[in-house]
């Protein structure tokens, strides 16, 4: 061994010593994620196009399911641009305080709904409806979204709540220029749209791609149509119990339900009025055609919303079925399906004949959708990256001297405070970027140590800097 790199190896021992004694100090600490901070995305493009068009079951690539796709052909889903949405989806610098993203009220578990009532915008407002849940809107034939539909296209939609007051209260200007000062967008707009501009139609198509990907086609229902037919599912095959056998005849029989949540996707066909309230006036939602309709949403999933209805008013599918059972309240645009000789459907279904329907509703649930990789949350904090720019580098020592000691300035460790713990992070992490993330856990091992001069001189400034913080 040289003398140099003795001399060296000595002194990146001292400061470890130093950093060890500071973090044995504060005791154990977890890491967690700082955010906004930078994506982890894997090193093959994650394969969007496969599993959202060419890995689609038959009932969903033909048929009645296909027929009531909204994608137009200015924006088919590519990986690059679905991949760019996924991260857009999950950033809070989408929102002006930069402490939410879509994902704060479109929670993946929760088939990207949110269990609350009503959700929490950027500054603690509360937002006018239920957050609905995101899977399979790529299926409904008018294309248009929300509750009231007042966004014609996905691509309208996807912009709106960005700028909306209550939920991320941001603009467009400001958000592209933050952006592009990222290290890691300007590459994922290339890679999406073949060159590094950041514009809100890119933000636009690459957030609407990411939503129109997130189908759901692996329940318990789609293997029986899978044994059997669209029209005839082989629910036997499938493993369904008599009481989800009895709940899918009700479904498709005296409950109706099937005649606006259609097809074996059960999707909605069209905004509806179910007879929520007498009187509609509290919210109108879309109107014309007539006050008190909302849009019919899918079903696939439902299970784990946790709230329902556009007012989130019922908290589990019991109390949703015993609404379609006994609750529905006549009013002038109460819709045709729902009505018997000119009065509300009552069916007053048996406790039997609620539990299995509510059996059934549950089959509709895709696990492997819920936790998908391909829809869940990029972001990792880069630990020692303390500037958040994408790359631990000169530039975050410089950052970790000016805080250290502090409470909040340089914390890689998410424990609270800059100390020796989260100097050994940069030091650790020296060089690696967040494009080297994407060999994710594996890389932080396989980043080069800093070279023998950036180690003396970050030694120099670290020493010093321990000295100061112990004479005061
Ligand atoms: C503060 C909570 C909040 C945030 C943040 C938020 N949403 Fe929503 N989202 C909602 C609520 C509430 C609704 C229903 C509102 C309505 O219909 O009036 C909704 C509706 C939607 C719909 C309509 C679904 C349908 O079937 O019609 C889409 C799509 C959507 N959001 C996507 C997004 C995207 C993309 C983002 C991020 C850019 C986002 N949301 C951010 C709460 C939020
Ligand atoms: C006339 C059309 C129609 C019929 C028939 C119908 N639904 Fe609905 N369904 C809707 C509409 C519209 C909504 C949303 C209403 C709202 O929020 O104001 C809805 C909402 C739901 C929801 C809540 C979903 C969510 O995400 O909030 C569930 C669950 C549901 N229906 C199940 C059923 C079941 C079970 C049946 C049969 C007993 C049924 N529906 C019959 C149109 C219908």
């Amino acid at each position: 061994m040289s003398f140099a790199r003795w001399t060296t190896m000595t002194r990146l021992r001292r400061i470890e010593l130093f950093a060890l004694i500071a973090a044995a100090l504060c005791g154990p600490r977890s890491l967690q994620a700082a955010s906004p901070g930078v994506p982890a995305l894997p090193t093959a493009t994650a394969d969007y196009v496969k599993y959202a068009i060419t890995d689609l079951p038959t009932h969903f690539a033909s048929g009645a399911v296909a027929s009531l796709k909204n994608t137009p052909p200015t924006n088919p889903i590519t990986n690059a641009g679905a991949t760019l949405g996924r991260v857009l989806f999950y950033d809070e610098r989408l929102s002006h305080s930069d402490g939410l993203s879509c994902s704060s009220c479109h929670k993946q578990e929760n088939d990207f709904s949110d269990p609350a009532t009503k959700s929490v915008g950027f500054e603690g407002g509360l937002t006018g409806r239920h957050s609905m849940g995101l899977s399979n809107g790529a299926y409904y034939a008018n294309g248009k979204f929300f509750w009231n539909q007042r966004a014609n296209t996905l691509e309208d939609q996807v912009l709106m709540p960005i700028q909306d007051p209550v939920e991320m209260g941001t603009n467009l200007t400001q958000l592209t220029a933050e952006l592009s000062a990222t290290t890691f967008y300007p590459t994922l707009f290339q890679n999406a749209f073949g060159t590094p501009e950041v514009t809100s139609d890119r933000i636009s198509k690459s957030l609407a791609q990411f939503v129109r990907s997130m189908v759901t086609y692996q329940s318990k229902f789609d293997a029986a149509v899978a044994a059997g037919s669209p029209t005839t599912p082989n629910y036997a095959a499938a493993g369904y119990t008599q009481q989800e056998i009895d709940g899918a005849g009700l479904f498709h029989g005296a409950g109706r339900c099937n005649q606006c949540h259609v097809t074996a996707a059960q999707i909605g066909d069209a905004p509806r009025n179910i007879g929520l309230d007498a009187d509609n006036s509290a919210d109108i939602g879309v109107n014309p055609p007539g006050v008190g309709q909302f849009k019919t949403p899918s079903l696939r999933n439902a299970e784990v919303r946790d709230g329902y209805m556009h007012d989130g008013r019922f908290t589990s599918l019991e109390q949703v079925v015993e609404f379609y059972s006994t609750g529905i309240q006549n009013n002038p645009n109460l819709d045709a399906r729902l009505k018997v000789g000119g009065q509300p459907l009552h069916l007053n279904l048996t406790a039997t004949q609620k539990a299995a329907l509510v059996a059934f509703l549950k089959t509709l649930t895709d696990q492997s959708f819920l936790s998908n990789e391909l829809f869940s949350d990029p972001f990792v904090q880069l630990a020692g990256d303390f500037d958040n720019n994408g790359a631990v580098d000169g530039n975050d020592l410089a950052v970790w001297k000016t805080a250290f000691g502090s409470t909040n300035g340089a914390d890689a460790d998410g424990d609270g405070d800059s100390d020796g713990q989260d100097y050994l992070a940069w030091q650790r992490n020296f060089g690696l970027t967040w494009e080297d993330m994407a060999t994710s856990v594996a890389a932080a091992a396989a980043v080069p140590e800093p070279s023998a001069a950036a180690i003396l001189s970050m030694a120099g400034v670290a020493l010093a800097t321990f000295h100061r913080r112990r004479r005061a």
